[in-house]
């Protein structure tokens, strides 16, 4: 049996990284910025962890779908940005939401990482292995971004998002989903982890730092999106015989209000019909597309019986998507 989403919830931090405080650290424009990007400011998280956000959007989302935190048998988090490799943000999450009865699991497909996991619910509970999963994505991306690189650090802020998913029973909910990679592309966003070393033992070990800082050829990736985000949302579409004009609500990764504008204009949508919240929150990676859905449903805009298309795509080079029906 598919799968419904029963509730949603985020957190944003309170710190507002304006324009115009970083046109004091880097030469640059709020102009250009808007122009370039569409972005006016980005949260920043100040104090609090990745784990700390997570644990925020999951509590809301709990709530909003009526479901107690023993009822969770899975928690997946989509992080680039985890507090540490072990313990997980999913099990620090578990511990403080006191979800005894969940497994739990970080992965990164970096910004495609709420669609595949909303796959991966979907497929847990199709298979009938899970009953309630509890996706979340959060990132604190402001610990990977270098203030002295201006081609990266007025694009990206923080946040995280969350979803509980459930059996459906009523033909409602997830109709289909894609998942895509394209690994050759993959140093086009680059975030280092651990150094690679020839000789662990040589005099000369790389230290974290030289390889920390998020870098991207911005127009590799923008062409990129030019072909994966209509593959994406035509696979979505493709398997349920739907069409782009029967879609209520697109939402899509918010990296670039042009990407948006490209998507409008070759399937001929008003622009209206697709969620925008990145001239607020910038790029948050996997944490843009719940944010906008929690938003979009503390602001009444969603309704029963909406066919509503998620698209991702970044780091990875990755994209997918999933249709649900409300
Ligand atoms: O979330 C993962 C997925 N990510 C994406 O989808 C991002 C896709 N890429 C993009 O959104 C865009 O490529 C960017 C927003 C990253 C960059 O926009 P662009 O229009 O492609 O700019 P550009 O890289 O071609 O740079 C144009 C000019 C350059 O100057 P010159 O060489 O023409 O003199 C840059 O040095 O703009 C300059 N520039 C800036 N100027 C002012 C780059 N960053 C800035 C800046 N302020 N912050």
């Amino acid at each position: 049996m598919q799968s419904k989403m029963l509730g949603v919830g985020s957190y944003v931090p309170e710190y507002r990284l304006t324009n115009a405080e970083l046109e004091r650290l880097v030469e640059t424009s709020d102009e250009w910025i808007v122009q370039r990007t569409g972005i006016h400011e980005r949260r920043i998280a100040k104090g609090k962890r990745t784990a700390d956000m997570a644990l925020a959007a999951a509590q809301q989302a709990l709530a909003d779908a009526g479901v107690a935190p023993e009822e969770i048998d899975l928690i997946l988090v989509s992080t680039v940005t985890p507090d540490s490799l072990t313990p997980t943000v999913a099990c620090r999450v578990q511990a403080a939401l006191g979800a005894k009865n969940a497994a739990a699991l970080d992965f990164n497909a970096a910004c495609s990482g709420f669609v595949y996991a909303v796959e991966m619910a979907d497929s847990y509970i199709r298979s009938g292995k899970k009953k309630r999963v509890l996706v979340i994505s959060a990132e604190r991306l402001h610990s990977v971004i270098d203030y002295t690189d201006r081609t990266t650090c007025v694009l990206f802020g923080d946040g995280a998002g969350a979803a509980v998913f459930a059996p459906s029973g009523d033909g409602s909910g997830v109709l289909s989903t894609y998942s895509m990679a394209d690994g050759t592309m993959g140093d086009a966003l680059y975030i280092g982890a651990l150094p690679v070393e020839d000789d662990p033992f040589g005099a000369s070990r790389p230290t974290v730092t030289d390889t920390r800082y998020l870098t991207m050829a911005g127009n590799d990736v923008f062409r990129f999106t030019a072909t994966a985000v209509p593959a994406a949302i035509d696979k979505a579409l493709e398997q349920v015989g739907k069409t782009a004009d029967e879609v209520d609500w697109f939402v899509l990764h918010q990296a670039n209000q042009r990407i948006i504008k490209m998507v409008a204009k070759k399937y001929g949508l008003d622009e209206r019909k697709i969620y925008i919240n990145m001239d607020r929150f910038g790029n948050t990676s996997s944490a843009s597309v719940p944010l906008c859905l929690a938003e979009m449903k503390q602001k009444g805009l969603l309704h029963e019986g909406q066919l509503i298309l998620l698209a991702g795509f970044g780091g990875g080079l990755t994209y997918g998507s999933a249709l649900i029906r409300l």
